[in-house]
């Protein structure tokens, strides 16, 4: 046999075996690069066979030569693709193992966060407004004295603007911290034109500090401006609005009271959660408590907002908010609302 038969002879045996070791279809990249040092190798079968190369006749060697190198790229070709295939399954296995079922439930939570009594009392009193048709409106919680005291009749002289009461802020005349809520309504009432039916709650700010006054607290505004409202309106108002925090049915009772910016002017006394009327030391043995102001919108009012005073009537009220939320929760001293211990807050509830 010649030694280019030898040769030929010899790939084809080469093929066969290299047939017979990638027919396992699932081959691992381990399994792959180990039959790429048999065949590939320095010592491997295809090397090997350049060893037989130098043996054969001049002649012969191109054409042996060709033979070789095309089983070379075979074998490489052949080898690259059970490679990746390797890798593809291995990263699918991989990925199986891992599976994640997001669907499963997760471990019941160790502590649940709370909300604030005064958020409580303010989600609760807002959702009750929302359902007699009342729009929430937000306003500036730094203002000019216009809104908070001027547009409200407060004449220039009067007491609640001494420095006592507000915090004035830069050149201690025009731009002050708002001392009430009662601000809310003159700005609501020079963007919109009648009717109109606002709640409004927010910080408010006096120069106060004692154990029943903080330099900052919460209050609650309301007003309704329309034609023909009367204080009976007022009244119902005011009492399904009890209704709703209290969920009993408390008496309730207007005291005449002066506030400029309302005529008449009444204070609203609720009967006293705890004794019903009874007198305690919650009420002071007075059977009431005192919850806050209201009245008929004074017609100064309305023409520093440009309404007709002619055809528009209206009442309008505030409250403390953290007032109401001491009596419905039951707390005896309005600076644990501010102190933000997490005892304390933690005993109420995650939702109203
Ligand atoms: N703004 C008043 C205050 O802070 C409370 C108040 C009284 C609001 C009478 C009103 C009202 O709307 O009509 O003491």
């Amino acid at each position: 046999m010649s030694k280019l038969n030898e040769c030929v002879q010899r790939i084809e045996e080469i093929k066969v075996a290299f047939h017979e070791d990638t027919a396992n279809a699932s081959l691992n990249s381990r399994a792959v690069e180990e039959l790429k040092v048999k065949y590939l190798g320095r010592k491997g079968l295809v090397t090997a066979l350049m060893e037989t190369l130098k043996e054969v006749s001049k002649e012969d060697k191109p054409a042996a030569g060709k033979i070789i190198n095309e089983l070379r790229k075979g074998i490489e070709e052949k080898l690259e693709t059970l490679r990746a295939a390797a890798e593809e399954g291995a990263l699918d296995e991989s990925l199986a193992a891992q599976r994640l079922d997001v669907t499963l439930p997760v471990a019941a939570m160790q502590s649940k966060g709370s909300l604030h009594p005064v958020t409580l009392m303010r989600r609760i009193i807002l959702d009750a407004f929302r359902s007699l048709g009342f729009t929430v409106y937000d306003g500036p919680e730094i203002d000019l004295d216009f809104y908070n005291f001027g547009a409200l009749n407060f004449k220039d002289d009067h007491p609640a603007r001494d420095m006592q009461d507000t915090f004035f802020i830069g050149d201690r005349s025009k731009t002050i911290l708002r001392t009430h809520t009662s601000n809310i309504q003159i700005h609501a009432m020079m963007h919109e034109r009648p009717p109109l039916r606002v709640v409004a709650p927010g910080r408010t700010y006096r120069c106060d500090s004692d154990i029943t006054h903080t330099p900052m607290f919460h209050q609650v505004e309301g007003f309704i401006v329309d034609e023909n409202i009367d204080m009976g309106d007022m009244k119902g108002v005011i009492d399904q609005l009890l209704k709703a925090v209290f969920g009993q049915d408390l008496s309730t009772r207007l005291r005449p009271s002066f506030f400029p910016f309302v005529e008449p002017g009444a204070e609203f006394d609720l009967q006293c959660v705890s004794c019903r009327g009874k007198g305690c030391r919650i009420c002071k043995n007075t059977g009431w408590l005192e919850l806050g102001g209201l009245g008929m919108i004074h017609p100064n009012v309305f023409e520093a907002v440009g309404y007709d005073s002619e055809i528009y009537t209206g009442f309008a009220f505030g409250f403390g908010l953290d007032r109401i939320a001491m009596l419905r929760y039951g707390l005896s001293d309005l600076r644990q609302l501010f102190e933000g211990n997490q005892q304390f807050l933690g005993q109420f509830p995650t939702h109203p």
